[in-house]
C-alpha cells in the first residue's frame, strides 16, 4: 500500500493545479462581462435559497452532518477503478487544512490501515460560501488504494477534518483480474441529467442495491449542468417540458405527480425548468451538486466510471429566443433580448470553461493507463477490456474545438467573435497538423493500447465514445469520428462501440467500414456473431433521461442500418459477459420492463480475439467455450 502527499508542500500544489494531465487550463484574455452569478430564474435569482421561491430539489449529503450547523461536510462520494486498486473520490464545500485519509480494511471491524490522499479546487461561481454547506462542493479529494487483491470486497471509512464528519463504514469491490472468467454484468448509461431520469436512477440502484451490476460506466452527458438557463426560456407548445399547472403533459409515460400539478407561486414564470418546476437547477454549479449528491446511492456503492460529453464542456451550448443568453452573459441584462447570437468562449464565467468542473468531479485512470484524465482511458475487467474514447475534442474536426481551429491567418490568439461558447481542449499534445488523426495523442494512445491487449486474457474489447459513429439520426459529427477511431478499432478486432448523444436507444446492425452491414454476423433479430476486422457492433443508449427529452424521426426515416430504435422509453443497459464466448445486452426500461435484447457470440477467442479455423459457430444456442 502506498500513500501519498505527507508534506504542506506538495499538498498545496495539489490545491493549486487540475487533476490527471489535462490541459490547458482555462483562457483567460479577454474579460467575462456577464453577471457575478448567472442563474436561469429573473424572478427569485437567489443563490443560497435553496429552500426559497418554489421548491427546489434537495438531494441529502453522502455523509449526514453529526451536527445541526456543520462548518464544512462530505457531500458526495464516487469511487473509480484504478488498475489494481481503486480511487476513492470525496467532495466537500470547504479545505480539509491537512490531506485527506481513509481508514480502510478487508473486515468492517478491522480497518487497520490508513491512505492519504491529494485534493483540488476550482473557483466556481457561486463559491460554497454563497450556498448551503451540505449542498455545496468546491473541495475535491483523490484517496488512491493501490495494490490490492482482484475481485476482492474491501471496507473503508473517510476520515473528519476541518468540520467534517466521518464517512460511516463503507465497501467497494475490486474489480476482478484480467483473465476471470467469472460471469458479470455492468450497467452502461449516457446523457442522464435530472429530468425525465426518475425510472432509469430506479433501475440503476434496484440493480446496484441488488448486486447485480458490478460497476456503471457512462458515456458522458451527465448532469446536464449547462441547461441551467432552461429556467430562463418560457415554455413553448413544441418543447414537451413545462411542467406547474401549465402543462400536464410529462414526456415519457406515467401518471403525473401531485406536486407538478400544484400551481406556480405568485410572480413565478412557468418555464422549462427541472422536475420540481421553474426554480430547480437554475445555477451551473448546483446543478452539478445536485445531480451528484443524487447518485450518491449508486456512486458510493460501485465503482462509476465517466467520459465527457458535450455537456461538460462549459456553461451553454446555444442561445434562446431573442437571443436571451447573449444578452445575459455578454452583456449582464436579465430578461433582454440581442440583436444577434454571438456566444463566445468569453461568454461563460472562467470556472463554467473547457470541461472544468468535469476535471474536477471525478477521477478517472487516465494518469494510470497512459491516457489523459478523465478524458481517455481504459480497464480491463474479468474477460473484457474497456476502452473511454473522448468523442468530443482531440481528433481532427472534433465536435469541440481548441483555439488553434479558431485562428485566423496571422493570428497568435483568436478575438472573441471567432471562438464558440463550447471550445474546449486539445487535452493532450497534437504533434502536426490539426487536421490530421494521426497527429493526435488520443488516437497514438489508442493504437498502442490496442496493441497491448492479450485476446488470451480478454477475448473481448469494448470502446465508448460520447459520439456515435453511425445512426437512423445522421449528422456530420458521424463521419469525423469514424475518420478518428473506426480503422483502429477494426484493426484490433473490437467487438463492440457503444456510445450515447442520441436520446433514444438505438441497436444498429453490425458493421463494417462505410457503414456496409455484415449479413454475414447476423445470426437473427437478436443475435449476432462478431466478426473481428470486419464488422462491429454500434450501440446508442442516450435514453437515460436528461431535460431535452427524447430525439425524434419519423419512421419512414428509419434507416436499414437499424435493427431497433426505441423513441418512447427511458432506461440504461445491463451488459452480462457470460463468458469468453458470449455476452448480452439488455435495455432496461425504467418501468422495469425489457426494451430490447441482444446476444452476441463470438467463435473461441484467437490472438486477435477472432476465431480459429479449428473452431465453428455451431448454431444459435451453440456456443463455444
Ligand atoms: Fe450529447
Amino acid at each position: 500500500m502506498k500513500s501519498t502527499v505527507a508534506s504542506a508542500t506538495a499538498l498545496l500544489l495539489a490545491l493549486s493545479g487540475s487533476p490527471g494531465a489535462a490541459k490547458p487550463v482555462v483562457d483567460t484574455a479577454y474579460p467575462y462581462t456577464g453577471p457575478d452569478v448567472p442563474v436561469g430564474d429573473w424572478v427569485n435569482p437567489t443563490v443560497k435559497g435553496y429552500g426559497k421561491g418554489f421548491p427546489r430539489l434537495i438531494e441529502p449529503p453522502a455523509v449526514k452532518p453529526a451536527s445541526a450547523n456543520p462548518s464544512n461536510n462530505i457531500n458526495v462520494i464516487s469511487l473509480s477503478y484504478l488498475p489494481g486498486g481503486i480511487n476513492i473520490h470525496f467532495q466537500t464545500p470547504f479545505g480539509l487544512g491537512e490531506a485527506p485519509s481513509v481508514l480502510w480494511g478487508t473486515r468492517p471491524d478491522r480497518l487497520y490501515r490508513r491512505a492519504t490522499g491529494t485534493s483540488h479546487t476550482y473557483d466556481r461561481t457561486p463559491p460554497c460560501s454563497a450556498a448551503a454547506v451540505t449542498q455545496c462542493s468546491q473541495f475535491f479529494h483523490e484517496v488512491q488504494l493501490r495494490h490490492l487483491r482482484p475481485g476482492t470486497r474491501y471496507y473503508y471509512q473517510i476520515q473528519a477534518a476541518n468540520g467534517t464528519t466521518e464517512s460511516g463504514v463503507l465497501s467497494f469491490d475490486t474489480a476482478r483480474a484480467a483473465g476471470d472468467p467469472t460471469p458479470y454484468s455492468m450497467a452502461v448509461l449516457a446523457d442522464m441529467g435530472y429530468t425525465n431520469a426518475g425510472g432509469t436512477y430506479k433501475q440503476v440502484l434496484r440493480t446496484v442495491d441488488d448486486d447485480d451490476v458490478a460497476f456503471v460506466w457512462h458515456g458522458g452527458d451527465l448532469s446536464y449542468a449547462d441547461d441551467w438557463f432552461s429556467g430562463i426560456l418560457p415554455c413553448a407548445d413544441d418543447w414537451p417540458v413545462c411542467y406547474n399547472g401549465t402543462s400536464t403533459h410529462l414526456p415519457g409515460a406515467g401518471p403525473v405527480p401531485d406536486e407538478y400539478k400544484t400551481p406556480l407561486p405568485a410572480g413565478e414564470i412557468p418555464n422549462q425548468g427541472g422536475p420540481l418546476g421553474g426554480d430547480m437547477s437554475v445555477l451551473y454549479e448546483s446543478n452539478w451538486d445536485l445531480w451528484q449528491q443524487w447518485m450518491n446511492k449508486i456512486t458510493k456503492r460501485v465503482p462509476y466510471m465517466v467520459m465527457p460529453g458535450n455537456h461538460e464542456a462549459s456553461c451553454a451550448e446555444f442561445d434562446g429566443p431573442g437571443n436571451v443568453l447573449t444578452a445575459y452573459l455578454n452583456h449582464n441584462k436579465a430578461n433582454a433580448t440581442a440583436p444577434r447570437t454571438n456566444l463566445t468562449y468569453y461568454s461563460c464565467p472562467e470556472s463554467q470553461r473547457n470541461f472544468t468542473a468535469f476535471q474536477h468531479r471525478f477521477h478517472m485512470p487516465g494518469a494510470e493507463t497512459g491516457g489523459v484524465g478523465n478524458f481517455w482511458y481504459s480497464f480491463d475487467y474479468g474477460l473484457v477490456h474497456f476502452i473511454a474514447l473522448d468523442g468530443e475534442t482531440d481528433y481532427a474536426n472534433s465536435p469541440q474545438k481548441p483555439f488553434a481551429r479558431d485562428l485566423k491567418p496571422g493570428e497568435t490568439h483568436p478575438t472573441p467573435g471567432e471562438t464558440s461558447v463550447t471550445d474546449s481542449g486539445p487535452f493532450g499534445t497534437v504533434k502536426g497538423s490539426y487536421d490530421d488523426n494521426k497527429a493526435y495523442q488520443q488516437y497514438k494512445w489508442l493504437a498502442a493500447d490496442l496493441a497491448k491487449v492479450d485476446r488470451r486474457k480478454t477475448p473481448w474489447i469494448i470502446a465508448m465514445s460520447h459520439r456515435p459513429m453511425y445512426s437512423s439520426e445522421v449528422s456530420s459529427y458521424q463521419p469525423r469520428i469514424r475518420a478518428a477511431f473506426e480503422d483502429l478499432l477494426l484493426q484490433h478486432g473490437v467487438d463492440v462501440y457503444l456510445a450515447g448523444h442520441i436520446h433514444w436507444y438505438e441497436r444498429l446492425w453490425p458493421m463494417g467500414r462505410n457503414g456496409t452491414i455484415d449479413r454475414k454476423a447476423i445470426v437473427d433479430d437478436h443475435t449476432y456473431m462478431t466478426n473481428p476486422g470486419k464488422s462491429m457492433t454500434h450501440l446508442i443508449n442516450g435514453m437515460a433521461g436528461n431535460i431535452e427529452s427524447h430525439s425524434t424521426l419519423s419512421e419512414d426515416e428509419i434507416l436499414d442500418i437499424t435493427a431497433v430504435v426505441d423513441q418512447e422509453n427511458y432506461g440504461f443497459n445491463k451488459l452480462t459477459v457470460h463468458n469468453a464466448t458470449a455476452l448480452t445486452w439488455t435495455f432496461v426500461r425504467g418501468d422495469g420492463g425489457i426494451g430490447d435484447e441482444l446476444t452476441l457470440i463470438k467463435k473461441k477467442p484467437g490472438r486477435r480475439g477472432g476465431g480459429d479455423s479449428k473452431h465453428r459457430y455451431g448454431g444459435p444456442g451453440v456456443l463455444f467455450q
